[in-house]
């Protein structure tokens, strides 16, 4: 077993940097965000969705973002603000170092989240080995449960109460 799932501490951490730390960045910058009616783009991981089963820490983190995020989106989008999630593959950085499998290059990653920002796409899959479920994903039926989710999202009254405090 990886050491990560008998280690809470592991867990924890992980926990700590990738999922509390957008939580709160995103509060933080909410106000911001919604006067300039500005969008948040996440760079999550494809491991968000399914997991890489020797990093369970860094995966469970990372779909607890993506978890997040969406609800996000719902509650955010009656201040239009937009919020862009990206399941990207693997990166060639020093995270991936002793990771032996194709890595795209940071910065063809990096202009793949600017293509479908642009492209004012919700998920973004911004490199080669990504996007190949993006089609699957669009029309998935984990997608069209998030539609019909974001359908019982509080009057915006209320969220303005509720989300993020400010
Ligand atoms: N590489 C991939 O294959 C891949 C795939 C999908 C998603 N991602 C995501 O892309 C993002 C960037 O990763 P990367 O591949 O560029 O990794 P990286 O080269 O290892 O860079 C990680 C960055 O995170 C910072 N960091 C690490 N621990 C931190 C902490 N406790 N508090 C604040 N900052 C911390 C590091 O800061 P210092 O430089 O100061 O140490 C560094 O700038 C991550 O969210 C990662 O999950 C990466």
């Amino acid at each position: 077993m990886p050491d990560d799932l008998d280690d809470t501490d592991i867990i924890n951490r992980h926990l700590a940097v990738n999922f509390l730390g957008p939580l709160r960045v995103t509060e933080a910058f909410v106000p911001a965000l919604t006067r300039s009616k500005g969008a948040i783009i996440n760079n999550l991981s494809l491991s968000a969705l399914v997991p890489v089963a020797s990093t369970p820490a860094y995966s469970i983190s990372k779909a607890a973002t993506h978890n997040l995020m969406q609800a996000f989106r719902a509650l955010l989008s009656a201040r239009d603000v937009a919020v862009h999630s990206c399941f990207t593959g693997p990166v060639n950085t020093d995270m991936t170092r002793g990771f032996e499998v194709p890595k795209s290059p940071p910065g063809l990653v990096a202009a793949g989240i600017f293509d479908g920002f642009e492209r004012g796409e919700d998920d973004i899959f911004p490199d080669a080995y990504s996007e190949r479920i993006a089609d699957g994903w669009r029309t998935g039926v984990i997608k069209a449960l998030q539609q019909e989710f974001a359908a019982y999202v509080p009057p915006a009254a209320e969220v303005a109460q509720d989300c993020c405090h400010h």
